[in-house]
């Protein structure tokens, strides 16, 4: 189940506000235009803004996510009749034969189980084409981002339009080998209303995703830096050359 933050309509629609920095998403594009992709699977696709805009340059997208609150933001978007939105996870999709399959903004860690991660790998897996393309994100464990979530330096206040002022910081909340736990905290001004969302991620050695990657089916072609955050992120390109 997805956190707080993507299922609460109340944060899922504040979320593009308080996340409005999407630079992230240019190499993604890039890489759609790299592989000649006509059409897309973006899997935990949340509000849809990556999604949206690969259909803006004609592509055939479809979006998948648990949150439903998420993709209810989404489908009121401008050009959202475009993308084939789909309520759930990778584990259960219509055989799509996608060109490429995307997870963008660190989906592949909220797979916290490894389980369900292999399902996730293998249901992408049978959405692709053959030779279809996974490429996804994953921070290295070794920058320790989480030595970074702390209140001080993550506090912010957003004005944002029809809604006020809110105010946001996360707190790490716990650190258990691989499974780093956080809470982010939300103050809306306009009525004094304090939400809070509790997640956790996994962060994944590059050996474990090559591995996880190998046992689905996939052929590792590349491991590249994102190129907005040099050095901390680990950006798996891989094929779907063999049956899983
Ligand atoms: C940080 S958001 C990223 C959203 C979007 N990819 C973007 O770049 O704006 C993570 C998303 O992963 C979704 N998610 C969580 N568990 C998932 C799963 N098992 N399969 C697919 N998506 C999942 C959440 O609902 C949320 O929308």
């Amino acid at each position: 189940m997805a956190d707080e933050c993507f299922t609460h309509p109340r944060l899922a629609a504040i979320h593009d506000a308080l996340d409005s920095d999407r630079s992230d998403l240019d190499a993604y594009v890039r890489m759609a235009e790299e592989f000649g992709a006509r059409r897309v699977l973006d899997v935990g696709c949340g509000t849809g803004v990556f999604a949206l805009r690969l259909a803006r340059r004609g592509l055939e997208v479809t979006g998948v996510d648990p949150a439903e609150a998420s993709l209810a933001v989404a489908r009121t978007k401008p050009g959202a009749q475009q993308v084939s939105w789909i309520h759930g996870d990778a584990t259960a999709l219509p055989p799509l034969r996608a060109d490429l399959a995307t997870m963008t903004a660190n989906v592949a860690q909220a797979v916290t189980d490894p389980p369900a991660w292999r399902e996730t790998l293998r249901g992408i897996h049978a959405a692709l084409r053959p030779g279809g393309r996974l490429v996804f994100e994953t921070r290295d464990p070794a920058r320790r981002a989480w030595e970074e979530w702390t209140r001080e330096r993550s506090y912010t206040v957003t004005e944002v339009p029809g809604v006020g002022a809110v105010e946001s910081w996360v707190e790490l909340t716990g650190v258990d080998g691989p499974l780093v736990s956080f809470r982010w905290t939300y103050g809306f001004a306009a009525d004094g209303t304090v939400l809070t969302s509790d997640s956790t991620l996994r962060f994944r050695e590059r050996a474990q995703v090559a591995a996880d990657l190998s046992a689905c089916g996939y052929v590792l072609e590349d491991v590249r830096d994102a190129p907005d955050r040099p050095g901390r992120e680990l950006v798996f390109v891989a094929s779907a050359s063999r049956r899983a």
